[in-house]
């Protein structure tokens, strides 16, 4: 016959259990924001810009601003507790527009000397029209930028981040894409609601 569990195993197995990342609401600490912005011009990236937040939106506590690159203020940046950046694939690598969102970091905010981006929670998503035209080296290249400005980068949904192939075969952005982009938006929420926990003991 199967021994009874002791309630005093019971106790400390759950002391000891990890706390949900989702969890952050419920235990009464602040919301986390997520910055969800984004290039697009023919719409591609916007839709996937559009699930990444909608996947955020899905973990309790997440407060989420959606917005295009040229839009974003310092004050939206800096009030972020995660980015996530999307570009379409622009000759292999990010759009201009998104490549001077990032000099603007300088350029307008003035992110150094302090590093103000600093331990924030960054991703990337692309789309690009061909299945291997450079939507890796996109992604990479965003992750590098935060990587230079000492973010905590991570990934979700694909390797680097989210992707979507957009023209010939597979033209615009399939269910299977938009999980893909929720998945993504939903790991930065996880990561970053355990980062601020982490920051607050
Ligand atoms: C100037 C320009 C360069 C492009 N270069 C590439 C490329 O190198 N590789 C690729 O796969 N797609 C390339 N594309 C296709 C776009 O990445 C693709 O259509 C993308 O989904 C557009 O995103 P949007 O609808 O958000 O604007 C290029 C498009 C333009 C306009």
């Amino acid at each position: 016959m199967a021994r009874p569990v002791p309630w005093l195993v019971i106790l400390c197995a759950g002391a000891f259990a990890l706390p949900a990342a989702s969890s952050l609401a419920a235990d009464g600490a602040d919301s986390v924001a997520v910055l969800v912005t984004y290039h697009s011009l023919s719409g591609n990236t916007e839709k996937m810009a559009r699930a990444v937040a909608e996947g955020a939106k899905a973990v309790p506590g997440a407060r989420v601003l959606l917005k295009r690159v040229g839009d974003v203020t310092g004050n939206d940046l800096f009030s972020s507790d995660a980015l996530i950046v999307g570009s379409p694939v622009y000759w292999s690598n990010m759009s201009g527009e998104v490549k001077t969102f990032f000099d603007n970091w300088q350029l307008k905010f003035g992110v150094f000397p302090e590093f103000k981006m600093r331990n924030k929670v960054g991703a990337a998503f692309a789309t690009g029209g061909q299945v291997s035209g450079g939507k890796e080296v996109t992604m990479l290249t965003i992750l590098a930028a935060m990587l230079g400005n000492q973010m905590i980068v991570v990934s979700g949904g694909g390797a680097f981040g989210a992707s979507a192939t957009t023209e010939g075969d597979s033209p615009g952005i399939d269910d299977k894409e938009l999980a893909e982009a929720r998945d993504l938006g939903r790991r930065v929420m996880e990561v970053a609601v355990l980062v601020k926990r982490g920051a607050r003991k």
